[in-house]
């Protein structure tokens, strides 16, 4: 089992996270030190993770007073209203506030759980067991909460760190190859943002870890990949300025989510892939990058067949409602949208620096989606 510290640039929240196969058994020794005095859990449970984890959580917890919720998550429902009915049956089991909140599932139900953690009774003990491999890598570290609303994605949330993260690869199982995919895109993201050794690695390991045969490469790359957002997070927690490089690619990647009405015809983690090579391909419009860097990342991606029909996904006659989706984005605080852009693998501009006017990007847009790779 690995453990992996993180750290907060508050210095009072820092959290441990575990990482290992068959480790769910440590849950109850590690509840008791990091959620002294909880005598009441509440579990929200992801409807799609396999039953058996319910069973062996509720005999893990056979000590507390559980009740649990399970819940059929989707980006639609990420929002206020699920969060309302999720809080209104908290409230009736009455819990306090050293009692203690337990997610199971993936981003999306890790990003409403934590919420609700965050403002019920101003804040409740939070544990996130993620279950899939985005959230495994990604969402489960670092403590942004959120959901969507009408004028866009996680524009509603707060930041609020867990006790601690559970990291249990036995749940990645039951994921079908797409999902494995979506969690797959932060994982390079990572690499690509931050750590160029860490990229080479994913070059040479990158097929096995997308078969999940191997268990040793697939939790050093989840491992990696947790310490490349760790350090995002303690530089910066509340992302005011330097953690803003993780949202390479989210910039395009949000607002087409949002353009296909968040449904399954293309996932976050499909819409992260597809921004990164659109970022990409604007940093070499915008000579931040050079060719020969960009073709690595193209190279990777036909490596591993992720490949995709752009005009499907971004449209020609959608232009100007995408960009007016970027507009939205949270990471603008003008009317220019705000991009992160690479300059060579792992290393990318810094927010602030690559402000596009619409009508600059509405130049180049035709260019970015005659992307051939
Ligand atoms: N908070 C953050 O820092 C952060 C970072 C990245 C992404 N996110 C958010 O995370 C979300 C995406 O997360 P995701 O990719 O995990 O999507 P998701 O939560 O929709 O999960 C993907 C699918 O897998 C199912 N599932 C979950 N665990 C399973 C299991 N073990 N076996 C079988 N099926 C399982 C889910 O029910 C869902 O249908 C987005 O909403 C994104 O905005 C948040």
């Amino acid at each position: 089992m690995k453990k992996v510290i993180v750290k907060t640039s508050e210095n009072s929240n820092n959290y441990p996270i575990f990482i290992g196969r068959n480790i769910l058994k440590i849950l109850p020794e590690v509840l008791k030190k990091h959620t002294k005095g909880t005598k009441k859990i509440a579990i929200i449970f992801d409807d799609n993770v396999p039953i058996k984890f319910k069973k062996l959580l509720k005999k893990l917890l056979k000590n507390y007073d559980v009740f649990l919720e399970t819940i059929k998550f989707n980006e639609k429902n990420k929002n206020f209203s699920t969060v309302d009915k999720i809080l209104k049956k908290f409230l009736r089991k009455n819990l306090s506030r050293s009692d203690t909140l337990i997610c199971v599932g993936g981003g999306i139900a890790g990003d409403v759980s934590s919420f609700v953690a965050s403002i019920l009774k101003r804040g409740i003990n939070f544990v996130n067991i993620p279950t899939t491999l985005l959230s495994q890598n990604d969402s489960s570290i670092g403590g942004k909460t959120g959901v969507n609303t009408d004028y866009g994605k996680n524009i509603i949330g707060t930041f609020y760190q867990p006790k601690f993260v559970i990291i249990e690869t036995e749940f990645l199982k039951s994921l079908s190859r797409r999902e494995i995919l979506c969690g797959y895109a932060e994982i390079l993201k990572h690499a690509i943002i931050k750590d160029e050794k860490f990229f080479a690695w994913l070059n040479k390991n990158s097929k096995e870890i997308l078969k999940l045969k191997n268990d040793k490469l697939l939790i050093s790359a989840i491992t990696k990949s947790c310490k490349v957002k760790r350090h995002f997070v303690l530089k910066d927690t509340h992302e005011s300025n330097l953690r803003m490089q993780l949202n390479f690619g989210h910039t395009f990647a949000h607002s087409l989510e949002a353009l296909h009405g968040y449904s399954k015809k293309l996932n976050h983690g499909e819409a992260v892939l597809i921004g990164m090579l659109l970022a990409t391909k604007l940093s070499v419009i915008k000579k931040v990058c050079n060719d020969k860097e960009a073709n690595k990342i193209f190279e990777h991606y036909k490596n591993q067949k992720i490949n995709f029909n752009l005009k499907n996904v971004v449209p020609k006659n959608k232009i100007n409602k995408i960009i007016s989706l970027m507009i939205n984005d949270k990471k603008n605080n003008d009317n220019k949208i705000n991009f992160i852009l690479l300059k060579k693998i792992g290393k990318t501009t810094s927010p602030g620096d690559h402000k596009l006017s619409t009508s600059e990007l509405k130049k180049y847009f035709p260019k970015l989606i005659n992307l051939n790779f």
